[in-house]
C-alpha cells in the first residue's frame, strides 16, 4: 500500500490491518502510552474545501506520532493560481514525507500521487471520503465486534460517502443496501465494482425497503460541499429520505446510526434520532483520529505498522 486514494485500491487484508493498527493507536492514546512512530516526519495538509474533523484530526494525530503537520490552504498555494498539479507533486515531494489533499475532482489525488514520490492520502473528493469510511467500519467494529452477518444501509445522495461506503462495507464482508432517488445513485465504477458481490448488494428508491433488518443505517447531507447552488432542488428530490422513526422501525431493533458529519436536523435526519444514536456517530467522528494514525503510520513507516 504507497497510497490511500480511494477504497477500490484497497484489500480486505489491507483494510483489516488498517483497523487493527488503529485499535492499537485508539489504545495507547487512551491509556497515555507515547507512540512517537513519525518522529521527524511532515505531513503536509491541502485543503481545496472547507473540513472541521478532517483538518483537526489529521493535524492532532500528526503531533500524536511526533510528526509535524502543515496546514496548506488552497488560497494561499500557488496551485489556487493554476501551478500545474504535477509540478506541485514533484516539488512537495522534496520537503514534505506525506500530503493528505482534500479537493473537487479524484483526477487531482490521482495526479499527486502520479507525479509525486511520496504517500498521498485522499481527504475527501467529489468521488469518495476514504478516511471516513475507514473510521466507520472501525466503529462499527468496535460496537458489533464482527462485519460477519452485518447489513449496513445507506440512505440518501448516492455522493462520495455512499461510492465509499458501498465499496468498503462489501470489501469487509458486510451485506450492503442503498436508497437513493433515480437521479441521484453512486458512481458508475461503484455500481460495476458491486456486481461480483450479487446479492450481498442492493440499491432501490424505496428507503423503508433497503432499511429492513439492517443493523447499521448511514446517511450524509443532501447537498454536499460545492453543490451549494442545488440546495433547494435537493431538497426536494430527498424529502422522502430521511433517517426517521420510521426507518428505525425497520431496521434490527439494535441498529447504530451514523453520519460523517456536518449534520442538517431535519434533513436528512430527525433530531430524535440523532440524539439517540450520538454517542455512535461522536465516536465516529472521534475515530478519525485513530484511523488516519494507523494509515499515516502504514504509509509512512510500513515497518512500523
Ligand atoms: N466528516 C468530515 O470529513 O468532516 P469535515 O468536513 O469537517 O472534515
Ligand atoms: N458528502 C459530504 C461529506 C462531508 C464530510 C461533502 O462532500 O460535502
Amino acid at each position: 500500500m504507497k497510497h490511500l486514494l480511494k477504497m477500490l485500491d484497497l484489500s480486505q487484508q489491507e483494510i483489516f490491518e488498517i483497523l487493527d493498527l488503529a485499535d492499537k493507536l485508539k489504545y495507547q492514546t487512551k491509556h497515555g502510552i507515547p507512540h512517537p512512530i513519525l518522529q521527524g516526519k511532515t505531513l503536509g495538509m491541502i485543503f481545496q474545501k472547507a473540513s472541521t474533523r478532517t483538518r483537526v484530526s489529521f493535524e492532532t494525530g500528526m503531533y500524536q506520532l511526533g510528526g509535524y503537520p502543515l496546514f496548506l490552504s488552497a488560497n494561499d498555494l500557488q496551485i489556487g493560481r493554476g501551478e500545474p498539479v504535477q509540478d506541485t507533486a514533484r516539488v512537495l515531494s522534496r520537503y514534505l514525507d506525506g500530503i493528505m489533499i482534500r479537493t473537487f475532482a479524484q483526477k487531482e489525488v490521482e495526479d499527486l500521487a502520479e507525479y509525486g514520490s511520496i504517500p498521498i492520502i485522499n481527504g475527501l473528493t467529489d468521488f469518495c471520503h476514504p478516511c471516513q469510511v475507514l473510521a466507520d467500519l472501525l466503529t462499527i467494529r468496535e460496537k458489533k465486534d464482527t462485519f460477519d452477518g452485518l447489513k449496513m444501509c445507506y440512505i440518501g445522495d448516492g455522493n462520495n460517502m455512499a461510492n465509499s461506503l458501498i465499496v468498503g462495507g462489501l470489501k469487509v464482508g458486510m451485506e450492503v443496501s442503498v436508497a437513493c432517488p433515480d437521479d441521484y445513485q453512486p458512481d458508475q465504477q461503484v455500481m460495476d465494482f458491486t456486481k461480483q458481490y450479487g446479492n450481498a448488494f442492493s440499491i432501490t428508491d424505496k428507503p423503508l425497503e433497503a432499511a429492513a433488518n439492517a443493523d447499521v443505517i448511514l446517511t450524509d447531507v443532501w447537498s454536499s460541499m460545492g453543490m451549494e447552488s442545488e440546495i433547494e432542488k435537493r431538497k426536494i428530490a430527498f424529502a422522502g429520505y430521511q433517517i426517521n422513526d420510521d426507518v428505525m422501525a425497520a431496521a434490527h431493533s439494535d441498529a447504530m446510526v451514523m453520519h460523517c458529519l456536518p449534520a442538517h436536523r431535519g434533513e436528512e435526519i430527525t433530531e430524535k434520532v440523532f440524539e439517540a444514536h450520538a454517542s455512535e456517530i461522536f465516536d465516529e467522528a472521534e475515530n478519525r483520529l485513530h484511523a488516519q494514525k494507523a494509515v499515516m503510520v502504514k504509509l509512512m513507516m510500513p515497518e512500523e505498522a
